[in-house]
């Protein structure tokens, strides 16, 4: 029993005797609770416990904790050959993350290269328009509505509507939209489908 409690205090010394560093900003060097240096920074020899030395990272390199480490990690290189946009806003405190040039998205999760979002043809418009990290979705325009153009981003549109003193002259697709035609007088009568020259003459739906 008396060697229990020997066992037991000897434990409680041992690990009260631990200093309790930030885990975060501090490391532990002979029993002391020393600094760390600051994100954006990498450590030299020459610092102490107390007061470390600390220099910022170089063009293009990083560091994102505190830390003991004499060197800065390098930045990724965001290849402009594999459709990256150069980064711009670049941190010495964090990795720099590239971005897909405008109508390109990552290939994979690990987004090695970007590749051109998936083009809708006429009859299609963007469901989803693509972005960095997804591909552009199509879909068939339906219900009165068209796209006439080959594009990643672009929607299908409404038919235009032609209004009261014009008639459909032909009816819209997938691909076209309607074509709207003024009426043009002859004699007393209105004859559909043809643009109207003399706008005054004309007013009512030929039927
Ligand atoms: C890309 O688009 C999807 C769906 O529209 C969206 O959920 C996601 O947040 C977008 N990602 C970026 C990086 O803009």
């Amino acid at each position: 029993m008396k060697m229990h409690l020997l066992l037991v205090f000897a434990f409680i010394v041992v690990v009260s005797a631990q200093p309790q560093c930030d885990p975060e900003t501090q490391y532990e060097k002979n029993g002391a609770c020393c600094k760390m240096c600051p994100p954006g920074t990498r450590m030299l020899s020459s610092g102490t416990c107390d007061e470390p030395r600390c220099e910022d990272c170089g063009e293009r390199e990083y560091q994102d904790k505190y830390t003991t480490e004499p060197k800065c990690q390098r930045q990724p290189y965001c290849d402009p050959n594999k459709n990256f946009n150069q980064a711009i806003h670049v941190s010495k405190k964090k990795a720099t993350i590239c971005e897909c040039k405008h109508g390109f998205h990552c290939s994979s999760e690990q987004c090695i290269i970007c590749v051109p979002h998936t083009i809708c043809p006429q009859g299609k418009g963007a469901k989803i328009k693509g972005n960095h990290s997804r591909d552009t979705e199509c879909e068939v325009c339906t219900d009165g509505t068209f796209s006439d153009v080959s594009s990643w981003d672009s929607e299908c549109k409404k038919w235009t509507e032609c209004g009261n003193d014009y008639h459909i002259k032909e009816t819209g697709t997938a691909s076209s939209d309607n074509i709207c035609g003024e009426l043009l007088c002859v004699g007393r009568k209105f004859v559909k489908f043809f643009t109207c020259r003399s706008p005054v003459l004309c007013g009512r739906v030929f039927s």
